[in-house]
C-alpha cells in the first residue's frame, strides 16, 4: 500500500462522483469525510453556474451545502431525488453496505431509499468480502434501551452472530444523540455473513429505528485506492 493516503482517495472518488451530476438534478447529498469532499466539489460547481437542488443527510451537511450556497430543496415537496452521493463505512461485493460511522444513517437511509440511484464513494480500504468488521450502528429509541439492546443481541444470536452491543459516545463524553434526537448503539459482531437475515431480525425490533445495513440500495461503488479509481456496480442504473 506504499504511497496510498486515503484522504487523497477520498477526493478522487468524489471528483469522480462530480461527474454523474448534471443541471437540473435533484440531489442526495450523504455524511462524513468523504461527502464532504463531494459536497465541497459540488459548491465549486455550483457557484460556476450549475443549477441543482439537494437534500442533506444531516445537519452538518445541512450547515456544509449552505455555505457554499448550495440550493437545499424542501424534502417534503421535491418528490423523487435523481442521485444520492454518500460515503460508505465498508462496502462488500454485492453493493451491500455498513454506514451510520458518523451517526447519520437513520436520513442517510431515508435519502438512498428515495432516489433513483444512490451511488457510494469511498477510499478502497472500506472494501470487505464479510461486512460487519466495523461495529453496525443501530439508532435506537432513548424508551426502553436496554430492553432494545437485549432484542438486538437476540436477533444477532439467531444469525449465529455475537459480540459487544456499546452505547455510541460523543467526543465530549456524553452519550451521543443523533439528528432526530435518538441514540445509538455500536455492535461489534465481526461479522455478518448473511446480512439480510440480520436485517430482517432487526427491523422487527420495535426500539430499533434503523440500522446501518444498506441492502438494495446503491447502484454503484466509485472507491479509490493505489491502483486509481474502481466502480462496482452500474453507475448509470435507474437513469
Ligand atoms: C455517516 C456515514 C458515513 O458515510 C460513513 O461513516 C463514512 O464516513 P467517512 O467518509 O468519513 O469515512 O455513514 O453516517
Amino acid at each position: 500500500m506504499h504511497g496510498f493516503d486515503p484522504e487523497i482517495a477520498k477526493g478522487q472518488a468524489a471528483a469522480a462522483a462530480l461527474d454523474l451530476v448534471r443541471p437540473g438534478m435533484r440531489l442526495g447529498l450523504g455524511t462524513g469525510s468523504t461527502a464532504a469532499r463531494f459536497v465541497a466539489l459540488l459548491g465549486t460547481r455550483v457557484a460556476q453556474g450549475l443549477q441543482v437542488v439537494a437534500v442533506p443527510t444531516s445537519e452538518a451537511t445541512r450547515a456544509q451545502a449552505a455555505a457554499l450556497a448550495i440550493p437545499l430543496a424542501n424534502f417534503n415537496e421535491i418528490g423523487e431525488l435523481d442521485l444520492t452521493i454518500d460515503g460508505a463505512d465498508e462496502f462488500d461485493p454485492k453493493l451491500r453496505l455498513i454506514k451510520g460511522g458518523g451517526g447519520a444513517l437513520l436520513r442517510e437511509k431515508i435519502v438512498a431509499a428515495a432516489s433513483r440511484r444512490m451511488i457510494v464513494i469511498a477510499d478502497s480500504s472500506k472494501a470487505v468480502e464479510t461486512l460487519g468488521k466495523f461495529p453496525l450502528p443501530v439508532e435506537v429509541n432513548r424508551f426502553g434501551l436496554a430492553a432494545t439492546r437485549r432484542l438486538i443481541a437476540k436477533a444477532a444470536q439467531a444469525c449465529g452472530i455475537d459480540g459487544p452491543i456499546e452505547l455510541r459516545k460523543a467526543p465530549n463524553g456524553e452519550v451521543f444523540v443523533s439528528d432526530g434526537g435518538n441514540y445509538i448503539v455500536d455492535c461489534a459482531f465481526s461479522a455478518i455473513p448473511v446480512p439480510e437475515d440480520l436485517a430482517a431480525r432487526l427491523n422487527a425490533i420495535p426500539g430499533a429505528i434503523e440500522h446501518g445495513l444498506f441492502l438494495s440500495l446503491a447502484s454503484a461503488v466509485i472507491s479509490a485506492g493505489p491502483q486509481g479509481i474502481a466502480i462496482l456496480g452500474n453507475p448509470d442504473a435507474g437513469i
